[in-house]
């Protein structure tokens, strides 16, 4: 039996921050940070909302937090009782994972005697504008309790304050909140509606940016006193009458009642699980380590839309601007294929939608074609700044090129099209825009291609690769593959439009718009003449960009022997790594992983055993890349750790919290779907060969196999493996 419940106990003022993180609950549409109903903005508490931002100054543009309508502390005969400050007693938080579902208990010692508060909350599953919260509250001794309970106005935000304006009003005992950001002058609409069942005497106030009921009453020793809230959330940008909406989702859930509407809150993850749990016999940790880990997929998946993306610290606060990267593409999107392919292509919608941005983008810098936002916001906008880091000794900001030279981020979408065409089968997102994207794509690559006349070859210059320590480099190998893939994915897609003869169908239209006959060949000579360098005849490593066989070659402690500040950025024009082979993150591993078909086991293996040692793992996306080869190297006890270190990643919080003096900490959602990937395609080795589904495992030691389920084009399948067989199953819907 695996646990699903995380908990912790005893109070450490130093874990608040990561604990926000490690227990988030959320429904795609918000998430609601692991902090305490009375903790207020030093605390980093948010309710952070799902594709909605807002600039103020030349300060970096990012998501929302709304108004927090949780927020609650409790005063026991005149003395406020409240974490940080007092040193409680006892206190525990717990998440059960299976359900999102937050819990914290909390006992203070006063004069009188103890006081104990319980409180649980969820971010409903199945009205994702609605979060419910029951709090409770006991005493040792009868005293006079004064809770304060309302909408806190005055959020935390990292680059705010986004809301000029906070206006409160009651509606009929319904607390409301307005939040007007800056920018566009959007609008957040947060309804507090409170049941309990004691009576007390109410005074409401507004003070501080803070709309607050202040309930007296007179507590008897032994008695639970409970008090229940409903907060409904809508904004401007979801729907015109969003104030009334918001108001009806709380008059709902009053009128559903507590316990029933926190069991359908359940059945729906309930129903989540049974097609995504994933059965490890053998292995409890991992069992556990790995469905928290979709846990966190699952709560921050935009099932509200069918066309926004996830964020790559998905929704547990503003770091990383609320941005979408090729996190979501690469390493998150086949969860979701594989378990809710309509969630697929909700993300790969955004992509579509995004286009005319990439397009701007790829004009601006004087491209043709599709050049996709490396932080992508609303409409495709480019978060990316020029200046992306803060230097630890100046102060000053450090150009980097991440925004200019990370091209490969285009090739990713490209990817995320063809990938779920390949698994659904289905060509109907090719003819709603993702035709048109891959096209665009290919014409930003053939337009950034070198022509070396001599070699009667083409290269890609001055780019990033995933190893963004070395920037501006010649022929990134990993660049230049996905390159390829994205001119012979354009090849496909002219296929498809020539064979689709009727003068009806999108294709046609396609036809009209794009000169198939002058750009089939181009594309195609494009792919066959794309420069990839080959592994080194005597070792079998691939140079991973011109050069950097060169490059001074020192331990990872040696190069971290040489920080002067412990924040310092190791990329960059004279960081540390800069001038060494010390890579950031998986890169030539990357490429490997995704053509591991084209390279003999023997190159892949040797290729692993070279970068490992010189990768410093600083991005959270490195470990699955190289557990994933190992699999595919038939090592699954060498890719074990880094499979544990993936599924682990937002339960031990060791990644890195900055880069630079900038804070990066947050969930990790594409380390949670790398973690799913090398389950799924590592161990049990499910891949596609001609268009058919198959396993073949590789289980790490001490597992006696794996159960779980997954759609393929349509059919959903039992897959059971053990150690020596595999067996692929069609089951009922
Ligand atoms: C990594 C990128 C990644 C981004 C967001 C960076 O540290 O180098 O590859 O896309 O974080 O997760």
């Amino acid at each position: 039996m695996i646990n699903w419940r995380i908990h912790e106990t005893g109070f450490d003022s130093t874990r608040i921050s990561n604990n926000g993180n490690k227990y988030l609950i959320g429904n795609g549409y918000l998430g609601i940070r692991g902090t305490l109903q009375e903790y207020e903005k030093e605390q980093y508490p948010a309710i952070n909302l799902a594709g909605i931002y807002d600039q103020v100054g030349s300060a970096w543009r990012e998501p929302l937090n709304a108004p927090n309508a949780l927020y609650t502390l409790i005063e026991v005969n005149k003395k406020v009782y409240r974490l940080p400050e007092d040193t409680p007693e006892v206190h525990e938080i717990s998440l059960d994972y299976r359900h999102g579902i937050f819990e914290r208990s909390t006992t203070w010692k006063t004069p009188e005697g103890l006081i104990l508060i319980q409180a649980e909350r969820f971010a409903s599953m199945n009205d994702k504008h609605l979060i419910g919260m029951r709090y409770t509250l006991q005493v040792e001794h009868g005293s006079k309790v004064r809770l304060v309970t309302g909408i806190d106005g005055e959020v935390w935000d990292i680059n705010g304050p986004h809301y000029d304006l906070v206006e409160f009003t009651n509606r009929n005992e319904v607390l409301q909140a307005v939040a007007t950001t800056h920018e566009n002058k959007d609008r957040i609409c947060v309804y507090e509606g409170l049941e309990a069942d004691f009576t007390y005497e109410e005074q409401i106030r507004e003070e501080n940016r803070k709309y607050l009921r202040y309930l007296e009453f007179y507590a008897q020793p032994g008695i639970s006193y409970h008090l229940i809230k409903w907060v409904g959330i809508y904004t401007s940008k979801d729907l015109e009458d969003y104030g009334e909406k918001a108001y009806q989702t709380v008059i709902r859930a009053k009128e559903t009642g507590y316990e029933e509407t926190r069991k359908k809150h359940m059945e729906e993850w309930e129903a989540k699980w049974n097609l995504s749990e994933v059965f490890i016999e053998g292995d409890d940790k991992a069992m556990e380590a790995l469905n928290y880990s979709l846990y966190h997929l699952h709560s921050i998946a935009p099932r509200h839309t069918d066309h926004l993306s996830i964020a790559a610290r998905g929704l547990s606060g503003q770091t990383y601007k609320g941005a979408v990267f090729w996190d979501t593409e690469m390493f998150m999107l086949d969860f979701f294929l594989m378990t809710e392919p309509e969630v697929a292509k909700t993300l790969l919608n955004y992509r579509i939608e995004t286009l005319e941005g990439a397009k701007k983008k790829a004009k601006a810098y004087g491209y043709q074609g599709a050049f996709y936002a490396w932080e992508s916001q609303e409409g495709g906008y480019d978060a990316c700044s020029d200046y992306n880091v803060t230097d630890v000794f100046t102060g000053r900001q450090m150009r980097t090129y991440f925004k200019d030279k990370q091209i490969h981020i285009s090739s990713a979408v490209v990817y995320g099209l063809m990938r779920y065409v390949e698994f659904t089968g289905d060509h109907q997102l090719l003819l709603e825009g993702g035709a048109e994207v891959i096209l665009e794509c290919a014409g930003f690559y053939y337009d950034l291609l070198v022509k070396k006349v001599n070699k009667d070859q083409y290269e890609l210059h001055d780019v990033i690769g995933p190893d963004e320590y070395h920037e501006r480099v010649n022929n990134n190998v990993y660049t230049n593959r996905m390159a390829k893939y994205t001119f012979d994915s354009a090849v496909y897609i002219m296929k498809l439009m020539e064979e689709a003869e009727d003068s009806g169908s999108k294709y046609h239209h396609l036809r009209e718009q794009y000169d198939m006959e002058t750009l089939r060949p181009k594309y195609q000579e494009a792919s066959d003449k794309l420069y990839l360098v080959q592994p080194q005849e005597q070792t079998g490593v691939i140079e991973q960009f011109d050069g950097y066989t060169e490059l001074e070659d020192v331990s990872i402690e040696e190069v971290h022997s040489r920080l002067l500040h412990e924040k310092e950025y190791w990329g960059g024009a004279y960081g540390v790594a800069t001038h060494t082979k010390i890579i950031k993150q998986a890169d030539v591993v990357t490429m490997l992983n995704l053509f591991s078909k084209d390279y003999d086991k023997d190159i892949l293996l040797k290729n692993w055993q070279y970068y490992e040692p010189r990768t410093e793992h600083g991005s959270s996306l490195s470990a699955c890349m190289y557990a994933m080869l190992a699999c595919k190297c038939g090592m699954p006890e060498l890719a074990y750790p880094f499979f544990m270190k993936s599924a682990l990643s937002d339960i031990t919080q060791k990644g890195k919290e900055w880069a630079g003096l900038i804070y990066i900490g947050g969930t990790h959602p594409a380390s949670s779907g790398g973690a799913y990937m090398t389950a799924i395609e590592g161990f049990a080795g499910i891949h596609i060969i001609d268009g058919t589904l198959k396993a073949a495992p590789a289980l790490p030691p001490g597992w006696e196999s794996m159960r779980f389920k997954l759609v393929f084009k349509g059919e959903r399948y039992q897959v059971t493996v053990t150690r020596e067989d595999a067996e692929l199953h069609k089951i009922e819907s």
